[in-house]
């Protein structure tokens, strides 16, 4: 439907995000599911990274054996929530180098304000993975991913959990060379500009916030 747009269709994916999506799961269980969530939506978002082979000597013979090629991966957690991606996404690639977007959503244009950029030096060489569950209006996910290619970026993946189709439209618009990840593309938004039917505010259910 989209081209921009892998949708990760696993069992266990769509399984664990049912549970998310239940407004009676608890803070603990819900940030517990993200976890093994973002494992899941990782194994998907680095399939097609580039490989080499390096020599070495299992304890029968020498082999010359598939490694990762290039830099260490880039993953760019976009402030609040994506640190809930984040952590999952860091047990699998433990080596990967980390950058944070600060943007909060002005809440009556729902535009996004920067608070706080860092990110790791030489994006240009490295995969880059943005992470952010709800990808919603797209503003905050576009003007992250605008900033990361002011800073070289130019092999960049967006990994959600949840996109509308309003902000998977904007960021074909924006960002047609960024694909985006998500467990699923659910109806649209409310009038709030929450996802329907979503799970709700992402931060506030894996913070414990309100
Ligand atoms: N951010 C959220 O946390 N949830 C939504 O539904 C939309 C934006």
């Amino acid at each position: 439907m989209y081209e921009n747009l892998t949708i990760v269709d696993h069992p266990l994916v769509q399984h664990k995000l049912t549970l998310m999506r239940n407004g009676q799961t608890s803070t603990a269980v819900f940030r517990q599911l993200l976890r093994e969530i973002s494992m899941l939506l990782a194994y998907e978002v680095t399939r097609d990274l580039k490989m080499t082979t390096k020599e070495i000597e299992t304890p029968v013979c020498p082999m010359s054996a598939p490694t990762l090629a290039g830099k260490k991966l880039a993953l760019i957690s976009i402030l609040r929530a994506g640190n809930g991606l984040l952590d999952g996404v860091l047990e699998l690639i433990p080596s990967a180098r980390v950058g944070f977007v600060g943007l909060y959503r002005d809440e009556e244009t729902h535009r996004p304000i920067q608070y706080y950029y860092k990110v790791p030096s030489e994006l240009q060489e490295r995969r880059v993975i943005a992470v952010d569950p709800m990808l919603a209006t797209g503003y905050s996910a576009s003007a992250a991913i605008d900033l990361l290619k002011n800073s070289g970026a130019k092999d960049i993946k967006l990994m959600c959990l949840v996109a509308a189709p309003e902000g998977v439209e904007l960021m074909r618009k924006n960002h047609p060379d960024v694909q985006v990840v998500t467990a699923s593309l659910d109806e649209c938004l409310n009038d709030d500009a929450y996802i329907v039917p979503g799970l709700g505010d992402a931060g506030d259910r894996m913070f414990g916030t309100k």
